[in-house]
């Protein structure tokens, strides 16, 4: 079986009713992102940084996968499909793909403040300041921050270097590193790029761009890998 290793990112789950982050009236554009998604916001305003992402994942229960995650996820029956994501959803798995990797952590995930090996499954949508792990310590959305290093791109390089094809689907590439992992993946790996935007790439032979959103993409992705 081919190696097909995907980058997906927030334009995936945006035909299951979650917004993007940079498109027009995206979450950036609501939210100035050092007040609710990095270690500062956390030290001086936790309550606002526990409320930004409350309001995600109360959402998030309310969501379903979309056509394109199931397509995705009935792809495995032809590829060995390894799926990179920056989403911190839970719709790849909900739609029933078996390998995925989660870059800037899991939104319905929480993880200690004094021992980040302490992570826990949540199964509502609230965490609360008060909220702690078996050691005492208070607990924290299980979220890359910015400023915080990424723990899973050395998992991330390994599975992209073994790309037979590479799939990019609905993200700008305007975050590092998640965005260099393309260069990670094989000379030889032909990559496919679905998105109804013109995400931050340089184009080359070895790139096939289908500018459509995330489900009509992947159908057509399907039928040219079929010829
Ligand atoms: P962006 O919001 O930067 O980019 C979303 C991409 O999805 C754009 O290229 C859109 O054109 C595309 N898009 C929009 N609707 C689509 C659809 N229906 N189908 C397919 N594509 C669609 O989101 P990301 O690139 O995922 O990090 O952002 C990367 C990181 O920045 C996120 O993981 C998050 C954010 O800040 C953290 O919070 C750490």
């Amino acid at each position: 079986m081919q190696k097909l290793v995907v980058l997906s990112g927030a334009g995936m789950s945006a035909e299951s009713g979650i917004i993007t982050f940079r498109d027009m009236g995206g979450i950036w554009e609501q939210y100035d992102v050092t007040k609710v998604a990095s270690p500062q916001a956390w030290e001086e305003t936790p309550q606002l940084v526990m409320d930004f992402y409350n309001q995600r994942r109360k959402q998030l229960f309310e969501c379903k996968p979309n056509k394109g995650h199931e397509l995705l996820s009935q792809l495995e029956d032809t590829y060995d499909i390894s799926i990179i994501t920056q989403n911190v959803d839970d719709l790849h798995e909900r739609a029933g793909s078996s390998k995925v990797l989660h870059l800037h952590g899991e939104l319905k995930k929480a993880r200690s403040t004094s021992d980040p090996s302490l992570i826990y499954t949540l199964d509502n949508w609230e965490l609360k300041l008060g909220d702690l792990c078996e050691k005492g310590s208070q607990l924290r959305p299980h979220i890359v921050w910015f400023g915080e290093s990424v723990p899973a791109m050395y998992d991330a390089e390994n599975i992209m270097q073994e790309a037979d094809i590479v799939l990019i689907i609905g993200t700008s590439l305007s975050v590092y590193p998640a965005a260099g992992l393309i260069h990670s993946a094989p000379g030889s790996a032909h990559i496919y790029v679905i998105d109804p935007g013109t995400p931050a790439f340089t184009p080359s032979k070895n790139i096939t761009f289908i500018q459509k959103i995330a489900s009509e993409g992947l159908e057509e992705l399907i039928n040219k890998l079929k010829n």
